[in-house]
C-alpha cells in the first residue's frame, strides 16, 4: 500500500520508541510519505520479539472466542501480507521468505478432535475458510507424521514469512525512505507539556518531536515520562523456543503443523522451529529444562522423526501482553501521543496493518473504524 497521496508536511517530526516489525514498519510507512522521523531503541533493530517470533500468519490457527474485532484485524492485515512482502522485498532487496502451504493443525487424540471440531465452528461462524482432512491424507501430504494423527483442520491462508529477514528488510527499506535509525540508545521517556507531547527524553537530552509514537513492544510500559493512567497495560510474556536441523534436501515438514503444546514451522534454509512456552514471569531469559522438554515431547508425538535431528539454536522471547491480549493502537490520550504496540501473539501477522492504520492516524487524525476497537481508552475504566 502506498502513502504517496498523504504527503505530510516535511517539518512534521516523528520519534518512534522500538525498532522492532511495528516501529519500522511504521516508521517506513511515515518517511515514505514525507515526515522526518528518527527511531529508537535501547538494542540493535529488529532484535526484540521480531527476532524470536516463529514468524507465523495464523488468523485461522490462532483464533479465539470472544475476539471477533481482533480476528477481523488479523485477517485484514494476512490479506495484506502478499503484497506487503513484494513491495518490502523490492524496497530491501532481501526475500522475506514468504511461504504459502499453510498451516496444519492437527489432532492425536479423541479429545484434541473435540478441541478442533470447536475451533472449525467458530472459524465457520467467523467466515474463515478451512478444510478438515482426514488423518490418512494428512498423512499423504506429510508422511512424517505419527500414524496416531487421526485428522488436520487445513488453514490454507495460514502462511509464514522468515521474521528475522522482515526485521532486516524493514530497516533497510526505513533508512532507504530517509528514517533515520538511532540503535542501542535508551530512551528514558517520553517529554511533555500542557497537555501534549515534546519529544523523547534521551540522557541528559530532549529529542524534538511533534509526534511519538510508543512501539517499545514488551519495555512499552517502562517508558517514563507518563501519568500512570496513560502507560500502556503491557507486560511480557515470555516464550521459549528451539530450532532443529533437518537433513539437507529433506525436509521433514512442509506445512506450519500445529500438535496440542507446541507449533512446528520448517524453514527454506533446513531449519525446524519448534515454539513456544507461554509463561508469566517478567523478564525472565532463562531457558528452562521443563520448558524445553515440554516443547520437544509436544513436537515428538506428531513427529517421531525429529529424535535425530541436531539442536541448533535455543532462545527466549517476550511478546507484548496486554491486559485483554489485544493490541494498543491510535491516540495516547496526550496530543501527539500515539500507541502501537501490545500485539501479544500476532506481531508479524499484524506488521501490514498496523503500519497502514497508525501511519495514516499520524498523517490526518483519522481513527480508521478497523482501529477503533484497540484504542488505549478501552482500559480506563478497569486501569
Ligand atoms: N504466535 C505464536 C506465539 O506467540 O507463540
Amino acid at each position: 500500500m502506498s502513502f504517496g497521496h498523504l504527503k505530510s508536511s516535511p517539518s512534521r517530526r516523528v520519534a518512534i520508541v522500538g525498532a522492532g516489525a511495528i516501529g519500522l514498519s511504521i516508521g517506513w510507512r511515515l518517511a515514505a510519505a514525507g515526515c522526518s522521523v528518527d527511531i529508537f531503541d535501547r538494542g540493535a533493530a529488529g532484535q526484540g520479539a521480531t527476532r524470536a517470533a516463529g514468524g507465523m500468519l495464523a488468523a485461522a490457527a490462532e483464533v479465539e472466542p470472544a475476539e471477533d474485532a481482533l480476528v477481523a484485524l488479523c485477517r485484514r492485515s494476512q490479506a495484506m501480507w502478499a503484497d506487503f512482502a513484494a513491495e518490502l522485498e523490492a524496497a530491501s532487496g532481501i526475500d522475506v521468505e514468504l511461504r504459502r502451504e499453510g498451516t496444519l493443525v492437527i489432532a492425536l487424540t479423541a479429545d484434541d478432535l473435540g478441541k478442533l471440531r470447536r475451533t472449525a465452528e467458530l472459524q465457520q461462524r467467523l467466515g474463515i475458510g478451512t478444510r478438515w482432512l482426514p488423518g490418512g491424507e494428512v498423512r499423504r501430504i506429510e508422511p512424517y507424521l505419527s500414524p496416531r494423527v487421526s485428522g488436520a483442520l487445513h488453514c490454507p491462508d495460514d502462511h509464514q514469512v522468515e521474521n528475522r529477514k522482515v526485521g532486516a528488510a524493514l530497516a533497510r527499506a526505513y533508512q532507504a525512505a530517509g528514517g533515520r535509525l538511532h540503535e542501542h540508545v535508551a530512551v528514558e521517556g517520553i517529554a511533555t507539556t500542557d497537555g501534549r507531547v515534546l519529544g523523547l527524553r534521551i540522557g541528559d537530552g530532549l529529542h524534538e518531536a511533534d509526534t511519538v509514537v510508543v512501539a517499545a513492544g514488551a519495555w512499552s510500559r517502562g517508558l517514563g515520562g507518563l501519568p500512570d493512567g496513560l502507560r500502556p497495560p503491557v507486560r511480557p510474556v515470555k516464550g521459549q523456543m528451539l530450532a532443529l536441523r533437518m537433513p539437507s534436501g529433506e525436509p521433514l515438514l512442509r506445512h506450519v503443523l500445529w500438535t496440542p503444546g507446541a507449533y512446528l514451522i520448517p524453514r527454506r534454509d533446513g531449519r525446524l522451529l519448534i515454539g513456544a512456552t507461554v509463561e508469566e514471569r517478567g523478564f525472565d531469559e532463562n531457558l528452562t529444562a521443563g520448558g524445553l522438554l515440554s516443547l520437544l515431547e509436544s513436537a515428538w508425538r506428531a513427529v517421531p522423526g525429529i529424535e535425530e535431528l541436531p539442536v541448533e539454536e535455543t532462545w527466549v522471547g517476550f511478546r507484548p501482553g496486554s491486559r485483554d491480549d489485544a493490541p494498543i493502537l491510535g491516540p495516547g490520550g496526550i496530543a501527539g501521543l500515539v500507541m502501537a504496540t501490545g500485539h501479544h501473539r500476532n506481531g508479524i501477522l499484524l506488521t501490514p496493518a498496523t503500519a497502514e492504520l497508525v501511519a495514516r492516524h499520524v498523517l490526518t487524525g483519522e481513527v480508521d473504524p478497523a482501529m477503533a476497537p484497540f484504542g488505549i481508552d478501552r482500559f480506563s475504566r478497569t486501569r
